[in-house]
C-alpha cells in the first residue's frame, strides 16, 4: 500500500493545478455569468495535454492511467467545475470507443482528437429516461447498407460544439437493456441541436437537447455488436463516475481552502473566526469529508488500473463525494456568512456547482441502488 503519488503524477498534478489557478480561476466567474463555453481555455488545456485523458498511447494519447486522469480532473475542477465538465465530457464520450471499439474504429475516431482540439458528446439520457437508462426510445433501424437513427436526447453536455456523438439507441424498446446499441455519429445532416439550457451551476458548460431525424449511420460505426451497447455504457460509467467524483473532490477542496483562508482573515467577538471552536469543528468536518472522498476516488481508480471490478467502489466514490461536496460547499457559504451568499465571493458559485454532481452521471440515489444491487445480488 502506497499513498504517495509518483514523481510523474506529482508533475501532472502541479501542472494541472497551475493551469487551474492561472488560467481557469481568473475567468471562471465571467464565463459563469455569461454562460458561455470557454473555448480559448479549453483549447489551451488541450494543448497542454489535459483533455481526452482516456486515449491510449497507441492511438496518439498520453497513455494516462485512470489514477493520472483522476489527478488531472481533481486539479481542473479546483479551477472551475463548469470548465472541467466541458473537458471531462470529452472523456465520457470517447470512453465507449476505448472500451467497445475495434482497432480500426479507435484509429478512425480517437486519433483525430489527439491531432486537433475537437469536442465530443455522450448521448444516453432522453427527455423521458434519465435514471432508467435501459428505457431508451431512440431507435436504430436497418436500412440496407446503413442504419437510420431517430429520436430525442436531453441534457447532452457539449452538444452545441460537438464534432462527434456517441449515441445509445435501441433496435426494439421491448428488449430494454438487451436491445441497446452504441453508435458513433459524426456531425452530419439530420442532427438538430436545441437551445442552450440556462442552468443553476456549471453555467459555462454547454447543455442541450439533440434530435436525430433519419440520420444515416454507417454500419461500421456500431461499437461492438448490435444489441450489445448496454455493457459498453455501464463499463463507461464505471470509469467516468470516479472522474466525476474526482471533480467533486477538487470543488470541495477549493471550498475548504476558501473557508480556511477567510476564517483567518475575518474577526468577530474580538478574534478571528478560526479561533472560534464552532468554526474549527465545521472546518475539521469539511477536511475529513474531502480526504475521505479522495481516498474513495483513488481506490476506484486503482481497481480500474489493476483490471479489477470497480462498479461498487465507483458508486461509493460518486455518492459519497457528491454528497460531501454539497455539504462542504454549503458549510463554506456558512463560514462566509452574508458575504458567502453574494456573487462577489467564489463560494456561492461552488455551492451552485456542487448540486449538479449529485445529479449527473447517475444521481446519488442511483449510486445507492447500484451499491445495494452489488451487495445483495452480484457480490
Ligand atoms: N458492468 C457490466 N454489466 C453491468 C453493470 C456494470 N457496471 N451494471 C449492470 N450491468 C448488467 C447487469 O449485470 C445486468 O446484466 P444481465 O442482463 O446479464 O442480467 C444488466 O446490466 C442490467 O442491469 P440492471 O438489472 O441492474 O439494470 P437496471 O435497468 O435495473 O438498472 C441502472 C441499471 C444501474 C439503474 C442504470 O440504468 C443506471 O446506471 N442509471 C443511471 C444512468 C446514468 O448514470 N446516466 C448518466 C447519463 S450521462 C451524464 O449525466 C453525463 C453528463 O451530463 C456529463
Amino acid at each position: 500500500m502506497n499513498f504517495e503519488l509518483t514523481p510523474e503524477q506529482k508533475e501532472i498534478h502541479d501542472m494541472a493545478l497551475k493551469f487551474a489557478r492561472n488560467e481557469m480561476m481568473p475567468k471562471a466567474g465571467e464565463y459563469d455569468e455569461k454562460a458561455e463555453m470557454p473555448l480559448p481555455i479549453l483549447k489551451k488545456a488541450w494543448e497542454l495535454g489535459l483533455v481526452n485523458t482516456c486515449i491510449p498511447a497507441e492511438y496518439g494519447g498520453a497513455g494516462f492511467s485512470a489514477m493520472d486522469s483522476m489527478i488531472i480532473t481533481e486539479s481542473l475542477a479546483y479551477g472551475c467545475l463548469g470548465m472541467n465538465t466541458a473537458i471531462m465530457a470529452n472523456d465520457l464520450a470517447l470512453l465507449p470507443i476505448v472500451i467497445g471499439g475495434s482497432d480500426e474504429q479507435k484509429k478512425r475516431f480517437l486519433t483525430p482528437f489527439t491531432e486537433d482540439y475537437k469536442i465530443a458528446a455522450f448521448c444516453l439520457t432522453e427527455p423521458g429516461n434519465g435514471s432508467d437508462a435501459a428505457g431508451i426510445k431512440t431507435t436504430l433501424k436497418d436500412n440496407g447498407d446503413h442504419y437510420l437513427l431517430n429520436g430525442n436526447k436531453m441534457w447532452i453536455t457539449n452538444a452545441g460544439y460537438a464534432d462527434l456523438f456517441v449515441v445509445y439507441c435501441t433496435t426494439d424498446p421491448a428488449l430494454k437493456h438487451k436491445g441497446i446499441t452504441a453508435v458513433v455519429v459524426e456531425k452530419c445532416e439530420g442532427i438538430e441541436i436545441g437551445e442552450k439550457e440556462d442552468k443553476m451551476g456549471h453555467r459555462c458548460s454547454d447543455t442541450r437537447a439533440v434530435t436525430f431525424n433519419n440520420v444515416k449511420v454507417p454500419k461500421e460505426n456500431v461499437l461492438g455488436n448490435v444489441n450489445e451497447g448496454w455493457k459498453i455504457a455501464m463499463k463507461t460509467l464505471d470509469h467516468s463516475r470516479p472522474m466525476v467524483s474526482a471533480s467533486a473532490v477538487g470543488g470541495a477542496q477549493c471550498a475548504l481552502d476558501h473557508a480556511v483562508k477567510y476564517s483567518k482573515e475575518r474577526s468577530q467577538f474580538g478574534k478571528p473566526l478560526s479561533g472560534h471552536q464552532a468554526i474549527q469543528f465545521m472546518i475539521a468536518d469539511m477536511a475529513m469529508k474531502v480526504e475521505a472522498s479522495r481516498l474513495l476516488v483513488h481506490k476506484a481508480a486503482w481497481l480500474l488500473d489493476n483490471s479489477k471490478p470497480n462498479t461498487q467502489l465507483a458508486s461509493y466514490a460518486k455518492a459519497f463525494s457528491a454528497d460531501a461536496f454539497m455539504e462542504v460547499a454549503t458549510d463554506a457559504v456558512q463560514v462566509f456568512g452574508g458575504y458567502g451568499y453574494s456573487k462577489e465571493y467564489p463560494v456561492e458559485k461552488l455551492m451552485r456547482d456542487a448540486k449538479l454532481i449529485q445529479i449527473y452521471e447517475g444521481t446519488s440515489q442511483i449510486q445507492r441502488l447500484v451499491i445495494a444491487k452489488e451487495i445483495f445480488s452480484r457480490s
